[in-house]
């Protein structure tokens, strides 16, 4: 039983003041690939994709990954073998999803502003389920669909005007934002392309935004789209499933938030007056406290005010969420030093005022080629990475039962320059 307490972060612990990975040691794996490092838990993730599985375990349900969060191919490929099926936000991502072994049939393609060349291989590929955006995407896909005598299965995102209540940046679900079509619409959208050629209509999606911490703004998106979902039925078409998206919040700062089994419970009773089956886009959720970053202090300065900087070796280049959506992380020494917590500003290296990770932070004593990880690092942290002031991407390693191995190496910077002449 995967209780709320276990979903916040378990994977990375202090046994004799040195920080774990389930038992491998930070410090020797930094010995060998050096910083700054991804370092996932295998066993996090594995336990993350059962909460919301076990969670949904009363009603028919797919859960479907949401690349977006983390793509790293062996991440892929595990939550395959588990039993997962994906969601892609782009033809790299449904390629990825390929190559890890995903059939076409078990990838929703979602995303703002699909190319043509994505449609088009989605579609001869015979891709599960697109997501359309909006009317004239719906239209694209029948003409792509149809010049190829083929039936593309589509659901059509709607917005319903709902308040996620977390990050602006990452709130999709609003009147405002760009995402899917005003709710008041999509029946007309349906109907009026109801016997197109090289559409067949499989179910209706919505995603309201991610990092969502409180139930009830998912379950007004649930109650939303199965009544959207029951008039389109009166309306006959025969739907497969309703996708109510992923969005469900991790407990950054340690203290345990909803968990997968409040959130199926809201939800459920909606999904049950339709009585389909529910498609479910989790990312965050699955892969968030998988990942700690791990690098190392370059620099410590004091200024006369009392402020104390750490400087580290990675910073917005490797993850961008603080300076993105001021967002929090723990961060932790992987060796604590003895003595009272101190205030510290946690920045990276990089020539922005924003690369910072953490201000005035109580944290112990801190000084030059100390380790930390900033943990909490697995979802939207190695995709979101750059080559920014020509940093290189980090290497990635996952421990599995007490050993570890490099699942992305290091980029080099003939790498990179390989692009260029
Ligand atoms: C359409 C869609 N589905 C699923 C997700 C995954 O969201 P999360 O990582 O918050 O679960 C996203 C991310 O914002 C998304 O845009």
């Amino acid at each position: 039983m995967i209780t709320s307490e276990s979903l916040v972060n378990q994977s990375f612990r202090h046994t004799d003041n040195t920080l774990a990975c389930d038992g491998v040691s930070i410090g020797s794996i930094v010995e060998s690939v050096a910083t700054p490092v991804y370092i996932y838990s295998a066993r996090a993730i594995r336990d993350a994709y059962r909460a919301i599985d076990e969670a949904f375990a009363s009603y028919p349900h797919a859960i479907h990954y949401a690349l977006k969060a983390n793509s790293t191919l062996a991440i892929v490929r595990l939550l395959r073998a588990i039993g997962s099926r994906a969601d892609a936000n782009s033809g790299g991502e449904i390629q990825v999803a390929r190559r890890a072994g995903f059939a076409s049939s078990d990838i929703v393609f979602t995303g703002v502003g699909k190319t043509r060349e994505e449609l088009e291989s989605a579609i001869a590929d015979g891709i599960g389920t697109i997501n359309a955006e909006s009317p004239g995407e719906l239209d694209r896909i029948a003409a792509i669909a149809s010049a190829h005598g083929r039936e593309a299965r589509v659901a059509l995102r709607v917005n319903p005007d709902i308040d996620a209540k977390s990050h602006p940046n990452i709130s999709t679900g609003l009147r405002i934002n760009k995402f899917g079509v005003p709710l008041q619409d999509a029946r007309a959208i349906y109907r009026e392309r109801r016997d197109t050629r090289g559409l067949r209509f499989v179910g209706v999606h919505v995603h309201i935004g991610s990092q969502i911490t409180t139930i009830e703004p998912l379950r007004r998106a649930a109650e939303t789209l199965v009544s959207l979902a029951l008039e389109l039925r009166a309306d006959g078409f025969s739907l497969e499933h309703v996708d109510l998206g992923g969005g469900l919040g991790i407990a950054y700062e340690g203290r345990p938030i909803i968990h997968p089994s409040d959130y199926a419970q809201a939800v459920i009773p909606e999904l049950k007056r339709i009585g389909i089956p529910v498609v479910l886009e989790p990312g965050r959720a699955v892969v968030g406290h998988a990942g700690a970053l791990v690098a190392r202090v370059v620099d410590v300065k004091r200024f006369p005010d009392g402020r104390q900087f750490a400087v580290l070796d990675a910073g917005m280049g490797e993850l961008i969420r603080p300076a993105l959506y001021g967002s929090y992380h723990q961060i932790v020494p992987v060796a604590p030093r003895p003595g009272a917590d101190r205030s510290w500003d946690i920045v990276g290296p990089i020539c922005e005022s924003s690369d910072v990770f953490a201000k005035e932070r109580m944290m112990p004593a801190l000084e030059v080629n100390d380790l930390v990880a900033i943990l909490d690092a697995g979802a939207y942290g190695s995709v979101m990475a750059s080559n920014y002031n020509r940093h290189l991407l980090p290497a990635e390693v996952m421990v599995d039962e007490g050993k570890w191995t490099t699942i992305r190496r290091r980029q080099t910077l003939d790498d990179v320059l390989a692009l260029e002449s």
